[in-house]
């Protein structure tokens, strides 16, 4: 099949590339390598620089006539949108719609997307289930929430189908580069230099951690699942406090290291832990990789780019 991967040459969009092209599809990458890494574009992808806003989308897409279009392309960051509200509006909503009407035009079978756990905030109840009311507690999770709203209005308004993954906090090879750094690759790469580490807050919060290639597992489910529609958890229903994450890398490093201790960020949620049970349900898939195996093949490959 054709399929288009906007920000193909990021964290997960990448790692999704390289799964459909095993599988044999024709894939087109649009990025605008702002965080994506132009090495990371599997060989045998067609690429296109591009912004998702840019207008002339509609027309690279119509020439290429994908079945699917996975748009990962995103303002990622939740200080970024707590700095610049605007630039998170308008890469995740405007560059959003730019994408929809784009599918809608060409007649797409399917957009499939993340959300993010963010859209949740601090709710009391967990783990989160997809029914919950969120209450985002940062723009970037203000943003994706509207995301979805986006997705049910041009499904029941165009009749375009879609997937809406509510990742929880993804981790793996190639996070970090540019502006997509999270907190395991933000780890992985001090303590590859020998550098001390912080914790904003009281290193209390927790997180639910999924391997990337979890991720892309899921994602290419979707492709197995023609009539599903909705929002979908993508996640472990495993909770890890930070000073539990640091922990685990004390067993992984291999040297002692300094964890300084910092007032909490701005937008941060406390607790986050996903039901996985409508993603087992409905797209037949339970993640693989435990925290333990994903953290030290993390620490490898930043050992490797060393
Ligand atoms: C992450 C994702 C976001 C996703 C969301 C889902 C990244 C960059 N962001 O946000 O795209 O939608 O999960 O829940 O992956 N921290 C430290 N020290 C550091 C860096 C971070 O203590 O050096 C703390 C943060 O304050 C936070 C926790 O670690 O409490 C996780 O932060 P981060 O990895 O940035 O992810 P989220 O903000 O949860």
């Amino acid at each position: 099949m054709n399929i288009c991967v906007t920000g193909g040459a990021g964290f997960i969009g990448s790692h999704l590339v390289d799964k459909l092209i095993e599988q044999g599809h024709t894939v087109l990458v649009i990025d605008n390598l702002s965080t994506g890494c132009r090495e990371f574009v599997n060989p045998k992808a067609q690429f296109v620089e591009m912004d998702i806003r840019d207008s002339e989308l509609l027309t690279v897409l119509a020439k290429f006539k994908p079945e699917y279009v996975f748009h990962e392309a995103a303002q990622t960051m939740v200080p970024v949108s707590m700095h610049d509200p605007a630039f998170d509006c308008d890469v995740n909503l405007m560059g959003l719609i730019n994408v929809l009407n784009t599918c809608y035009k060409i007649n797409v079978k399917k957009i499939i997307m993340p959300s993010s756990a963010a859209v949740y905030g601090d709710l009391d109840t967990l783990p989160l289930t997809e029914a919950m009311v969120g209450h985002p507690s940062s723009f970037y999770g203000l943003t994706k929430l509207t995301t979805e709203s986006y997705l049910r209005l041009y499904y029941e308004a165009f009749g375009l189908p879609y997937i809406c993954f509510r990742y929880a906090n993804v981790y793996g090879p190639r996070q970090g580069n540019g502006g997509e750094g999270g907190v395991i690759s933000i780890f992985c790469e001090r303590l590859q230099k020998q550098q001390d580490i912080t914790i904003f807050g009281d290193g209390e919060q927790t997180r639910d951690f999924v391997y990337v290639d979890d991720v892309v597992a899921a994602n290419l489910n979707a492709l197995e699942v023609p009539d599903l529609v909705g929002v979908i958890n993508v996640s472990t229903e495993v909770s890890t406090s930070l000073n539990e994450l640091v922990a685990q890398f004390k067993n992984i490093v291999g040297h002692d290291f300094v964890v300084h201790y910092e007032s909490e960020r701005a937008g941060d949620i406390k607790h986050s832990l996903l039901s996985t049970k409508k993603m087992m349900a409905e797209l037949n898939y339970s993640p693989k990789i435990n925290l333990t195996t994903g953290l030290a093949n993390t620490y490898h490959y930043f050992d490797s780019k060393l």
